[in-house]
């Protein structure tokens, strides 16, 4: 489907991918208006991006041939459209507005959705008065999730990103098996005022159940067994399991297999978020993805923030060859953004067969890699690559137009300056010309400045992206969040890949499973010679 398109944009791709950015905006006063996009406050500007009116036309006519509005409404209505576990894709409906119907297989799930929110509520803000209280009857002053993947950096990064609104108990996160992360994270708290979470979808996971029993033991040791009801509570899909490992059903918050780990933050793995802001502002973030999510199904394509991100994205990766995109939030509280992104991302995209199974056409490729830190720090660490580099890393910025922290209004100029310098700067490079220009009125001696030149040129027409939005409240930061889901969706959508499931995690699951009694014991159990001599090594080190 679409395959004359697809053809059409990769002679365009071989064309453009190193048009001037600086000529396509001399050519065009308007390109800004003309290449960004809005919903209410948040704005995506592509304007510096080599897409011009012929390719933007080509991909919205892959996005119609490739089916993506009718599979995204196919993912709202709750088909099965994770066909590889047969299951629906609704984390759309954790945060439906409170006329919703939503049924999966015949039944209308809003129900149990609003049943369990309601008692996450009373929990969280139980929790945050006091009358929810430790065993010995006084406050929970710190809260510790324990939970991996998109049991862990959901809560992580929103939690972070909304400080402004922090105040309820303090939030830790244990996620990693290294008894390091246990460790510290338990030195600075005292076992009588800690509630632990355990978020596992699964209630199997290896590093969670490892982890949670440590806790277990820790809180029993100082304050008896007898304690352990007072000071645990779950989240879990497996609500069997989790009775099993002895926490009580009131204090246990269930989801459901229709919502994919890495998208939970909506459910009760956002119990964590609840408990730190609250649940009136914790509703406010839930009506940002849903303000987000009917944008998504009734913008018209041209228009729509996520099939143009999405877009961009196929843009870049498939026309243009882009192996990579770096986001860099001019945002500190958006410093775990990356890293929820990624999973995000490669963890629904990172996939080499089609979603029926079959095979992918062999030259496809599917999701890049995706990384990134927040600017201004990124700029003097890994920029040098962005700008001077061999290969062309495309960027996507974040910026607000507002702080938190009027006092400190300086500092957010700064910010604001240094981001859209720097997407300037990408875009625009420094001729050799230019840069000799520079020298050369600085005074230096004429030996000095055909030295230095090549040196301080750069080849620019490096595309990138701006979001922006007003200030980083719950509201927006629903609405970013589900900007980024969305469009992995359209992304998955072209290339004909299932976005919601993740065998390629389960091989290295299985090999470490399998390898546990060798490294607790006996080397020589290890029959694979791939490694039988590192373990062997490790051992003697
Ligand atoms: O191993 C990958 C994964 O299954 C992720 O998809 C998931 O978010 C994470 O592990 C944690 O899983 P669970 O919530 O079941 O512990």
């Amino acid at each position: 489907m679409g395959e004359g398109r697809w053809s059409a944009l990769e002679a365009l791709g071989a064309e453009r991918k190193n048009a001037s950015l600086r000529q396509i905006f001399a050519d065009d006063p308007q390109r800004f208006e003309r290449f960004s996009a809005r919903t209410d406050d948040l704005l995506l500007d592509y304007s510096k991006t080599a897409v011009t009116a012929d390719v933007l036309a080509g991909l919205l006519g892959l996005a119609e041939a490739r089916g993506v509005p009718g599979q995204r409404d196919a993912m709202f209505a709750g088909a099965a459209i994770n066909r590889s576990e047969n299951r629906a894709v609704l984390h759309t409906a954790l945060r439906a507005g409170p006329e919703a119907v939503i049924t999966v297989k015949g039944i209308d799930v809003m129900p149990l959705v609003r049943a369990t929110q309601a008692r996450l509520e009373t929990f969280a803000e139980g929790v945050r008065s006091g009358s929810i209280a430790a065993a010995d009857g006084g406050r929970f002053t710190d809260i510790v999730n324990i939970g991996i993947g998109g049991s862990d950096l959901g809560p992580v990064m929103v939690t972070l990103a909304l400080a402004p609104y922090h105040d309820g108990p303090r939030a830790h996160f244990v996620s990693n098996v290294d008894g390091a992360h246990l460790t510290d994270v338990l030195k600075t708290l005292d076992p009588k005022r800690t509630l632990f979470i355990v978020a596992s979808k699964t209630f199997t996971t290896i590093e969670t159940m490892t982890n949670a029993q440590s806790a277990r033991r820790w809180l029993v040791a100082a304050l008896g067994e007898a304690a352990v009801g007072a000071h645990f509570a779950a989240v879990s899909t497996a609500l069997d399991k989790v009775a099993a490992f002895g926490i009580a059903a009131e204090r246990t918050f269930g989801f459901w297999d229709w919502v994919g780990g890495r998208y939970s933050v909506w459910s009760a793995v956002g119990l964590p978020v609840m408990i730190a802001i609250g649940a009136k502002r914790f509703q406010e973030f839930l009506a940002g993805a849903r303000a987000m999510d009917t944008h998504f199904r009734t913008a018209p394509l041209e228009k729509n923030l996520p099939v143009l991100f999405g877009l961009i994205g196929v843009w870049h990766r498939n026309f243009c060859g882009f192996p990579a995109r770096a986001l860099l939030p001019y945002d500190q509280r958006l410093a775990r953004l990356p890293a929820y992104v990624q999973q995000l991302d490669m963890e629904s995209n990172g996939k080499h067969v089609a979603a029926d199974g079959g095979p992918l056409p062999a030259d496809l490729k599917t999701g890049p890699l995706v990384w990134g830190e927040p600017g201004t720090n990124g700029q003097h660490a890994f920029y040098q690559l962005l700008h001077q580099g061999r290969d062309v890393i495309p960027a996507e910025f974040l910026i607000a137009a507002e702080g938190h922290e009027p006092e400190l209004a300086e500092h957010h100029a700064l910010l604001v300056a240094n981001c859209l310098a720097q997407s300037e700067a990408l875009a625009k490079g420094r001729t050799v010309a230019e840069a000799t220009a520079q020298l050369q009125k600085a005074g230096l001696p004429p030996e000095e400045v055909a030295r230095l030149a090549p040196y301080k040129s750069f080849p620019g027409n490096r595309p990138s992206v701006t979001i922006a939005y007003r200030k980083l409240d719950p509201f927006t930061l629903g609405r970013l969040i589900a900007l980024y889901e969305h469009r992995v969706f359209v992304e998955a959508a072209i290339w004909g890949i299932n976005a919601f499931d993740q065998w390629g995690v389960e091989l290295g699951k299985e090999l470490a499973t399998a390898l546990l009694p060798a490294v607790k014991a006996e080397p020589d159990a290890v029959a694979d010679p791939l490694t039988r001599g590192l373990l062997g090594a490790l051992r003697k080190l």
